[in-house]
């Protein structure tokens, strides 16, 4: 894999492909972290190179059709303020100035998510050197992300690309002394995150929905809460290896909306509660502390304030922890800015679905491309 600071980029056209899919409310951006992110790439060219032009997707519109509600204005508007100078937005890329400038999101151009080669094709030819910086996008196969990368003459990962992956690649590397933390609500949906975990970690403390499953499969009572009985089996097997760390104590109430919420033991759950949040119980983390804790998912229905304790506890000890703490996730950004703050972790990715499938084991497609 090429990296963008090794690279020449004097009197080259430069293209960048970035994740800047961020929340959009009326014009109003709502949380700026993955325009902050993509930063360090973009000035790091500026100085080289003037020529750039910025590539992004924003929401899911439908395909080979401009909708205003997904066009990246407020995202331009953004930049210009926060670079001080006047940015283009350019609608193909027949047209691009030769100067710093946008393309409108690459998903209203034909043929992105399928990786179409007419569209991969056109944007390879518009540069003389791609830069693929979406590590949050990176596995998704389309033009963008894939197609363009390998008809590329140059393509080199950017600084936060290379940042994501040597980051998440440490904790997974074989040997090293890894923790986990997997939350969430379904085990279903983490069933290749958690195997992968199990195998790299001493251990996997499991929260949310997730940890109902594994109390259920090892013989416990957990009355009406969300379970995935065909995952019990599953969960057994998981269960075998000895590392997987289940909850000692739940907090239990008859609804997400029932307020009186009262800790039981993991094995005394009544009949007829559910467990919406668990005790996070730092001590399985402080003795014999890992280097490396990798965090993803929340603990509890942290939204809900009655049901945010575990959560709420897990972050506190992870901004104070001595091991290098990694997390990502969609869920998990947002817990760490209700109850910290992202710069009181060692690393948090930008990512959420591609953060997953590499903790999963996969090779996304991007990285594919790039080695
Ligand atoms: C994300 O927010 O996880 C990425 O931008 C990918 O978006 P997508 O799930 O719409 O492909």
């Amino acid at each position: 894999m090429k990296n963008l600071v090794e690279l020449d980029l004097a009197d080259k056209r430069v293209g960048i492909r970035v994740d800047l899919n961020v929340p959009i409310d009326n014009g109003t951006i709502l949380n700026s972290e993955r325009l902050s992110a993509a930063l360090p790439s973009i000035l790091h060219i500026l100085k080289h190179t003037d020529n750039l032009c910025i590539i992004t997707h924003l929401g899911r519109p439908k395909e080979g059709n401009y909708d205003e509600q997904f066009s990246i204005k407020p995202i331009v508007e953004w930049f210009k303020k926060r670079l001080n100078r006047d940015i283009q937005l350019c609608t193909d890329f027949k047209s691009l100035p030769g100067s710093l400038c946008f393309i409108e999101n690459i998903r209203f151009f034909d043929g992105e998510s399928k990786n179409s080669d007419i569209l991969a094709d056109e944007i390879a030819k518009s540069f003389d050197i791609y830069v693929m910086d979406a590590f949050a996008t990176a596995h998704r196969k389309s033009a963008s992300t894939y197609g363009a990368i390998k008809k590329s003459t140059l393509a080199c990962a950017g600084i936060l690309f290379q940042n994501e992956v040597e980051n998440i690649s440490s904790a997974l590397v074989e040997g090293s002394s890894l923790s986990s933390i997997v939350g969430g609500s379904k085990v279903s949906t983490k069933l290749e995150v958690i195997s992968n975990l199990l195998n790299k970690s001493e251990k996997v403390l499991v929260g949310g929905g997730i940890a109902n499953t594994f109390l259920k499969a090892a013989g416990n009572e957990i009355g009406r809460s969300l379970c995935e009985d065909d995952m019990l089996g599953i969960a057994n097997q998981m269960l075998g290896t000895g590392k997987i760390v289940l909850p000692r104590k739940v907090m239990v109430a008859d609804s997400t909306s029932d307020e009186s919420v009262e800790v039981v033991s993991f094995d005394s759950v009544p009949q007829n509660k559910m467990i919406l949040d668990i005790e996070f119980n730092e001590e399985v983390f402080s003795k014999n502390a890992s280097e490396i804790i990798l965090w993803n998912g929340p603990l509890g229905i942290f939204e809900i304030d009655a049901f945010s304790k575990g959560t709420d506890s897990l972050v506190s000890y992870l901004s104070k922890s001595n091991s290098k703490v990694i997390a990502g996730g969609g869920e998990t950004i947002f817990a760490i800015t209700k109850f910290s703050s992202i710069d009181k972790f060692d690393y948090v990715s930008t990512a959420g679905g591609a953060f997953l499938e590499f903790l999963g084991g996969r090779e996304l497609p991007s990285i594919q491309a790039l080695n």
